[in-house]
């Protein structure tokens, strides 16, 4: 948009504007490709696993076998929570769980001995202490809600099957923590999205990984960006019957509203890692002998088809939320699944950000009243 009288140029959404250089995410939104640090997505989702692809985020090079095993131990050893987080965690319980999650996450930051150390080392430590500790929380914060005690974290659990075991308080199935897996390697890391813009955006300002993180808990919250696949099984569960799918999208276009799981800033193909959960909504579905939410999705997808055309295609969020719900997972903890799985990615932004910051502080044009008299308060009318 153009002002014709000032000639200023508004991006707005700041949409198609590069604000920074950064060597850790590619993505092409016309072929549909997407790489952290050179690496595939479908190879990760195929070939790694969170711990490794998240190593590969915040180190830039694969790890070696060695590497990889202290990694692990690091993650595993970081799994605690100060004892009065968790009182905090029952005074805020009946939220919803990413308001508590944002909340317990601010609150870490009063627990952490190297809060104020901005520098890379710290802030990378930090960042793994965060990768096991937001699982834990939102675990935690399930547990409580319920009326049962917190499930103490297992030493010996890979990352998303832990993440399952303190949620459900038993070991998930081998299958079950894969895909909960290849969820998170998917959710890792994605470029300047918007919370992870926002985690830039505060570290722009000198203020710590906590703060950042925590306010990229607040952008993630919102529909438009991690709510989506909370929204997608709402949609699924109201259509009900794949036959019913072409009449609820025609009425949603026509009432010009959005198809949730559809559309995507930077996307004109389909999303590259919306087919890896995909696949895991086909197979559970037919396992668990509840074959209509593949057919109502892929009914849906059918519908949207016309819309393809003009670069509308299913997101990441499209299956993920049928494979969370077909777990036994309510829809509310859908967003904070998606928060467990993108630590690794806030903080290598923030890092990256603070490597070689500039305070990030873009204009608005004014366009209110002009100049007017100020009418003190007795003489307005
Ligand atoms: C993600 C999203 C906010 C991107 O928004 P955006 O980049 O600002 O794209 P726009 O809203 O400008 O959309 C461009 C066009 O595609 C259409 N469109 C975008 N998303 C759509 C959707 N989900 N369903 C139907 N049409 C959609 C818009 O109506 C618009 O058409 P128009 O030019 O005729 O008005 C948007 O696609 C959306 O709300 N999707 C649903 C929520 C979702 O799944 N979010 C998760 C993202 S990973």
């Amino acid at each position: 948009m153009t002002d014709a009288k000032e000639t200023v140029e508004i991006k707005r959404g700041l949409k198609g504007v590069y604000f920074e250089r950064s060597a850790t995410t590619f993505i092409d939104g016309r072929a549909g490709e997407l790489r952290y640090r050179g690496y595939s997505i479908h190879d990760l989702a195929e070939h790694s696993t969170f711990e490794e692809t998240a190593y590969l985020l915040l180190n830039g090079e694969l790890p070696t076998a060695g590497e990889l095993n202290e990694f692990d131990q690091r993650l595993k050893a970081a799994r605690q929570l100060p004892t009065p987080l968790f009182d905090i965690i029952r005074a805020v319980r009946d939220a919803h769980p990413m308001d508590v999650l944002r909340t317990a996450v601010s609150a870490l930051s009063a627990f952490d001995p190297d809060v104020a150390d901005n520098s890379a080392a710290s802030t990378l430590d930090k960042g793994v202490r965060l990768t096991s500790q937001v699982p834990m929380i939102v675990g935690a914060h399930h547990r409580i809600r319920n009326g049962l005690e917190p499930v103490p974290a297992s030493p010996t659990l890979g990352h998303a099957a832990n993440f399952l075991y303190m949620l459900k308080g038993e070991p998930p199935s081998d299958d079950a923590a894969k895909l909960m897996d290849t969820d998170m390697i998917l959710h890792a890391e994605h470029g300047s999205n918007a919370s992870s813009f926002t985690a830039r955006v505060v570290a722009s300002t000198d203020a710590n990984l906590h703060a950042a993180i925590t306010a990229a808990i607040g952008a993630l919250s919102g529909p438009a960006h991690g709510g989506a696949a909370e929204n997608v099984m709402k949609m699924a569960l109201e259509v009900g019957d794949a036959a019913n799918a072409a009449e609820y999208v025609k009425r949603k276009r026509g009432n010009r509203e959005p198809v949730m799981g559809f559309g995507h800033r930077v996307y004109r193909a389909e999303d590259p890692r919306a087919r890896h959960m995909r696949a895991g909504v086909e197979k559970l579905s037919k396992e668990m002998g509840q074959p209509q939410w593949y057919e109502i999705l892929q009914a849906i997808v059918e519908a949207m088809r016309p819309y393809s055309r003009h670069g509308v295609n299913v997101n990441v969020d499209f299956y993920a939320g049928v494979v969370y719900h077909l777990h036994g997972i309510p829809e509310d903890l859908f967003v904070p699944i998606f928060a467990v799985g993108r630590v690794p990615g806030w903080t290598i932004q923030v890092v990256e950000q603070m490597a070689n910051n500039i305070l990030i502080r873009p204009l608005t044009h004014y366009n209110g009243p002009g100049p007017r008299a100020y009418v003190p308060l007795n003489d307005r009318i």
